[in-house]
């Protein structure tokens, strides 16, 4: 089943409480992406219905895209938003072959970048390189190396915080990194590395 199928077809057929990603409050990202501070655009690639993006239109962040590549996730997203979707970007399509149309201040990826292949994660370090300006942030977090193996019936690569940031090298340098252990909707523990990294 091609990718974007695939993933719809998860969205289609589970609630969020059976998703293992699911999160009542994205606090890491929150923590991670920080207060707005003069930042307008922000951009969470492959953010599924993730509710980061109800928090960043109560902390005042003017200029919001969501892309996934699952249109069931960005619609539910949708109408959860109801009207305050009005002014948020949607895109339905692979972030590793999409083209912003402006520059971003901050680009978040929770548990996006962990499944791709070698040749996406080129794509993926060229169209970040292209979309965040200098001087903004990276945020990604992808499972730590004692994470799982698989999610979703997907193997994916698991990351050190050296691991992570060096594939972003030398257009993005490291300026934090934090570990996590989220616990999924049925309570199983999985451990996340997270790095922030900037523009130069
Ligand atoms: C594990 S979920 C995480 C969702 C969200 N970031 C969160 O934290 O709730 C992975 C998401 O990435 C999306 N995805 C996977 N590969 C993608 C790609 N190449 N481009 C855009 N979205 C992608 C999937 O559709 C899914 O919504």
């Amino acid at each position: 089943m091609e990718p974007t199928q695939y993933w719809d077809t998860i969205y289609r057929s589970k609630d969020s409480g059976e998703l293992s990603w699911s999160q009542r409050v994205p606090s890491v990202s929150l923590e991670l992406v920080g207060a707005r501070e003069g930042r307008t655009s922000i951009i969470d690639v492959g953010a599924g219905n993730s509710r980061l993006v109800d928090h960043l239109i109560d902390d005042g962040w003017n200029s919001i895209t969501l892309v996934d590549l699952s249109p069931t996730a960005l619609e539910e997203a949708c109408r959860r938003l109801s009207e305050r979707c009005t002014g948020i970007d949607l895109v339905t399509g692979d972030i590793c072959r999409w083209r912003a149309s402006h520059p971003f201040d901050v680009w978040h990826d929770r548990a996006v970048f962990h499944f791709l292949s070698r040749s996406d994660r080129i794509r993926y370090v060229e169209v970040a390189s292209a979309t965040v300006q200098t001087g903004g942030h990276l945020v990604i977090g992808a499972f730590a190396p004692e994470g799982p193996a698989q999610c979703s019936g997907l193997d994916v690569t698991r990351y050190s915080v050296d691991g992570l940031a060096e594939i972003f090298q030398p257009q993005f340098q490291p300026v934090r990194s934090l570990a996590e252990v989220h616990e999924t909707p049925w309570g199983v523990a999985q451990a996340f590395t997270w790095v922030v990294l900037e523009r130069q």
